[in-house]
């Protein structure tokens, strides 16, 4: 990771679950990380806690679906650091909601967060990583299993549909930045079931047998694609917990 000591790291949704594991590994690897999300005094306590390790990581509040608050933000990266290098497009959300009876408003949640913002933010952040020169930077989807395969679970119909999206987004980014000449890496991570909120947070149960991933898992996962020479490119990562039979 030595390539990477002092650049600058963005990791969305970075208050709880996978995103906070992956803004706190990045910060203890030497990285300056900024963390976005909307609860800012949970980004808070990591900023406390890491600036006590002597590691820095900023919290900053941010909601990924107000373009205009994304904007903002990107304007302060640009601001206090000049630069940018890597971004984790992490922030999601889960939704129950069938697509035979399911809530059009649930099923909007779920593409404004998972998909629109992430290409938002994609688009946003290579304009500054261009305009400040950063031409080998890395950009890190966070994907799902089920972005590949259709899952059995009634009512995540459209969180599968966005993941299979962000499929599609990652391998077209990859190619449109070849297309233009850089070579800025792009790799979308896809977890299978992994301890976070999510699954509170949207209403589903996870049954206890159910082998589980940790967050940290998937951080560690982050730092070696991160450590993997220049030329090489990483594209998909597809993890499962030892054991499931998904
Ligand atoms: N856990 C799994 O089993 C699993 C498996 C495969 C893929 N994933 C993917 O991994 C990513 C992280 O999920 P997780 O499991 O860690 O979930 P989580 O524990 O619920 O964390 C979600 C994070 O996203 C942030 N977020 C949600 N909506 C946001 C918004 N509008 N603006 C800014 N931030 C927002 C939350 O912050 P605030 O609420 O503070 O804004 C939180 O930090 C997601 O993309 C998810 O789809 C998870």
């Amino acid at each position: 990771m030595d390539r990477w000591h002092d650049c600058i790291a963005l990791v969305t949704g970075s208050s709880a679950g996978i995103g906070k594991s992956i803004a706190i590994e990045l910060a203890r690897q030497g990285m300056i990380v900024i963390g976005w999300a909307r609860r800012l005094e949970n980004l808070k306590i990591i900023e406390n806690q890491l600036s006590s390790e002597g590691k820095i990581f900023v919290g900053r509040k941010c909601d990924v679906t107000q373009e205009t608050s994304v904007s903002n933000e990107i304007a302060w990266i640009e601001k206090t650091y000049g630069k940018l290098h890597v971004v984790v497009n992490n922030a999601g959300i889960g939704r129950v909601a069938s697509l035979t009876e399911g809530k059009t408003q649930l099923w909007q949640e779920v593409i404004d967060v998972n998909v629109i913002a992430a290409a938002v933010i994609s688009r946003e952040t290579l304009k500054l990583m261009r305009k400040c020169g950063i031409n080998d930077g890395h950009i890190f989807f966070l994907n799902s299993i089920v972005g590949h395969y259709i899952t059995p679970l009634i009512g995540a119909g459209m969180y599968c549909a966005s993941k299979h999206g962000i499929t599609c987004m990652a391998d077209m980014t990859r190619k449109e930045l070849i297309a233009s000449g850089f070579k800025t890496r792009v790799t979308s991570i896809s977890p299978s079931y992994t301890k976070s909120e999510i699954f509170e947070k949207s209403g589903r149960k996870v049954s206890a047998d159910e082998p589980m991933l940790e967050s940290q898992d998937i951080a560690n996962i982050v730092v070696w694609i991160l450590s993997t020479a220049p030329s090489v490119q990483i594209t998909e990562v597809i993890v499962r917990p030892t054991g499931s039979q998904f």
